[in-house]
């Protein structure tokens, strides 16, 4: 196969990558044949995914401009993806050109490309490093650089806490992240679920087995679990949809469709 110049040489290309897959829903167009055919089969299983990425992609852009609300000018986005439109980084520019953002993903495409996009923004880096290792993300020397922890950072973690299945302790895993930032910090966190659709989405997460990061779906109270110990904003915890939407647009007919819980918490 022949390589593209923004494709790392170090990437697997025998198993399909989730970050690509959601390239691919989201219409962009880092992804290879691999990818596209898992993402064909989820969109077999699950109709409207394309519709389910958006809604969740959309979350973040609202919960990233609740933050910069807040004041919150420094961002640690983990599972971050391959940049596509409306990253952190341009999101929060427009409201200060000086705000900071570090972008981390297991995937070495999305780190690849992100540092492309990035060559020319002092303010914002990408590392290739695991949500599974939160003190080599902390203490990481460019997140020592761009962020100040002694000020309140946006923790995102957006559609990527299903990928820690129960035994490496995801719940351990993001608090160890939030304790370490400094009161007035806001967490984002959405999270596939089966609730609403059971046969569809059950379908969809049994299919990822065959990725690098297979997802493990949550129930409600499983989700509401991960803010325990923070404040959670209203509207507390809601389909993806249904966090402070900004037009009926967003909102759609059938929110619960869109499978993902989603909710931003406050550290005091
Ligand atoms: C569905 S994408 C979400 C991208 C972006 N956060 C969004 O919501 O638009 C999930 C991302 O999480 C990344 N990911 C999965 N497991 C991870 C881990 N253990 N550590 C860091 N990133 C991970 C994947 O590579 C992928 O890029």
């Amino acid at each position: 196969m022949e390589r593209p110049d923004w494709a790392p040489d170090n990437i697997d290309l025998s198993r399909p990558s989730v970050a690509r897959a959601y390239d691919y829903w989201l219409g962009g167009s880092h992804n290879f044949e691999v990818d596209r055919e898992f993402a064909r089969q989820a969109m077999a299983a699950v109709p409207d995914l394309r519709l389910v990425a958006r809604a969740n992609r959309e979350f973040l852009h609202r919960a990233v401009r609740f933050m910069l609300d807040q004041g919150i000018r420094q961002f640690l986005d983990i599972g971050s993806g391959i940049p596509t439109v409306g990253n952190v980084h341009e999101i929060a520019e427009r409201v200060d050109p000086d705000a900071r953002v570090v972008y981390v993903d297991i995937d070495p495409v999305a780190v690849a490309h992100s540092e492309q996009i990035l060559a020319d923004r002092p303010n914002a880096v990408a590392l290739l490093e695991d949500l599974r290792h939160p003190e080599a993300i902390l203490d990481h020397p460019e997140t020592r650089r761009l962020l100040d922890l002694d000020q309140p950072v946006g923790l995102l973690l957006v559609s990527v806490v299903h990928a820690i299945p129960d035994q490496d302790d995801p719940y351990g895993l993001v608090k160890r992240l939030w304790t370490a930032l400094a009161p007035g910090s806001c967490v984002a966190i959405s999270h596939v679920t089966t609730d609403s659709r059971p046969d569809e989405m059950g379908a969809g997460a049994r299919l990822s087995g065959r990725t690098q990061t297979p997802v493990t779906a949550r129930t409600r109270s499983e989700v509401a679990a991960f803010f325990t110990g923070l404040d959670l904003v209203e509207p507390g915890l809601v389909w993806s949809p249904l966090w402070r939407p900004e037009s009926p647009a967003d909102v759609g007919e059938h929110p619960e469709r869109m499978s993902f819980y989603v909710g931003v918490g406050r550290r005091t």
